[in-house]
């Protein structure tokens, strides 16, 4: 049997999961994203050109590996195409390298304008990325989505308008003709790429096939385990990638997750760690902490370990990846929060249920003296500074997940690999 991995974002999105699944597809047969839409966003670069991909796998820049959109993700069509366009003139995209689950649901213009609308009129925004990301997983659990197998009929596609109309809006596509007139023919154009993804990703592990599941954003946005109403709407953790891709969850062989070396959030919702202060401020600016979809800036914060170890046991984390450890070098402290102490509760040891507990809940840190700059970009953990090593074993212990990897700028080989850990490459 192949490999059977998942990647999954281990904080609330933004972990740089992008570079490594676009490393780790070098070893993959198959690529496949299991959730979300095009409110993640990945930057990758290819012979020095950026590019910013929201719904495509990041293992889009491998010719020859295929890439699959699962049946848990929502899929905007007028802005998949335009993605499909940017790739191509790069790589050739056809239906035999590229393929849209049936099963995945599709966001109509109105679905957008719900979300901006929900934003607009809510007494607590979420802070989302206005995609209409929520309402479409929405009308899945309303029983009144659209799925990419309508593509092929132009009937279904008219009868999102129906859709819309149970919504309340019957009059939206009447007063945005030309959107919809763009909707219809993006479906139109995506049809060819549709396919039941699931039962070709059974058939190619059956077939010894190594396979990777993209997760995107992280698994404190998750919406069941993560900071609830302050959370994407779909499964982001390794659970999901089982559920919604029909995958038996013997079959997977390892579980990856990303974090940085400190912590950020984009939109509302506690954060313990979070820095209000010259130091927040130097890691964005460092960081260059700005949403690749939204553009907005993240907030930032040391790492929280407490969030980081619950991540590690909901997910069964095999190994983790430690991020940009490079954008803290040269720093004269570096910190992880390893307790929280709360006004009612004392001191916390585990990540609270209850995000109103979360939001007042102040971190207890153990403090770490710096590593020097520059920092070795690449090798093994022998090139890390002794004081950057007692970091990583700090989290790997505090955790109890191995750190297999440290990423030390945005360049594929700008990493230093634990190269006593055998089973992170294949
Ligand atoms: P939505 O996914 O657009 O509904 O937004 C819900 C929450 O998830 C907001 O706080 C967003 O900022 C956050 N979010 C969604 N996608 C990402 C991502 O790719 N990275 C980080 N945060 C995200």
């Amino acid at each position: 049997m192949g490999q059977v991995r998942i990647v999954i974002g281990a904080q609330w999105g933004d972990e740089g999961k992008g570079k490594w699944i676009d490393t780790l597809a070098a070893d993959a047969d198959l690529v496949v994203r299991y959730q979300g839409g095009n409110n993640a966003g990945h930057t990758l670069y290819h012979n020095q050109q950026k590019l910013v991909l929201h719904h495509l796998p990041s293992g889009m820049l491998h010719e020859n590996r295929k890439c699959y959109l699962g049946g848990g993700m929502v899929i905007n069509p007028i802005k998949l195409l335009e993605e499909i366009d940017t790739v191509r003139k790069i790589l050739p995209v056809d239906p035999s390298r590229l393929k849209i689950s049936a099963r995945a649901h599709i966001i109509t213009p109105w679905h957008i304008a719900c979300d901006e609308r929900f934003e607009a009129d809510a007494a607590h925004p979420i802070g989302t990325t206005k995609r209409g990301i929520g309402p479409t997983y929405a009308a899945k659990a309303l029983r009144n989505g659209m799925r990419a197998s309508a593509f092929a009929n132009r009937d279904e596609v008219l009868a999102a308008y129906r859709y819309t109309a149970f919504q309340g809006s019957d009059d939206h596509h009447k007063r945005h003709p030309e959107v919809w007139q763009k909707f219809e023919e993006a479906c139109a154009a995506l049809a060819p790429f549709v396919d039941d993804v699931e039962q070709l990703v059974r058939n190619d592990i059956r077939g010894g096939a190594n396979v990777l599941f993209e997760g995107a954003q992280g698994a404190l946005l998750d919406i069941d385990h993560g900071t609830y109403p302050f959370v994407t709407s779909s499964s982001t953790s390794a659970a999901g990638a089982c559920q919604s891709l029909g995958i038996n969850p013997r079959l997977i062989t390892q579980v990856v997750g990303i974090s940085k070396a400190y912590t950020t959030r984009v939109g509302g919702g506690p954060f313990p760690t979070e820095l209000s202060d010259a130091t927040g401020k130097l890691i964005a600016e460092r960081g260059n902490e700005f949403g690749a979809t939204t553009g907005r800036p993240r907030r930032c914060g040391w790492l929280d370990g407490v969030a980081l170890r619950y991540v590690a046991e909901l997910n069964g984390l095999d190994a983790l990846i430690l991020n940009k450890m490079d954008i803290l070098a040269g720093f004269p402290e570096v910190k992880l929060a390893t307790a929280y102490l709360h006004p009612k509760f004392g001191r916390i040891q585990h990540f609270p249920a209850d995000t109103a507990v979360l939001a007042e809940c102040v971190p207890e840190y153990e403090s770490f003296p710096g590593w020097p700059e520059p920092m070795a970009v690449s090798g093994d953990f022998k090139a890390l500074h002794p004081r950057a090593r007692e970091f990583v074993a700090a989290v790997e212990q505090f955790c109890g997940v191995r750190i297999v990897c440290v990423g030390t700028g945005p360049k594929r080989e700008e990493a230093i690999y634990d190269r006593t850990y055998g089973a992170f490459r294949v």
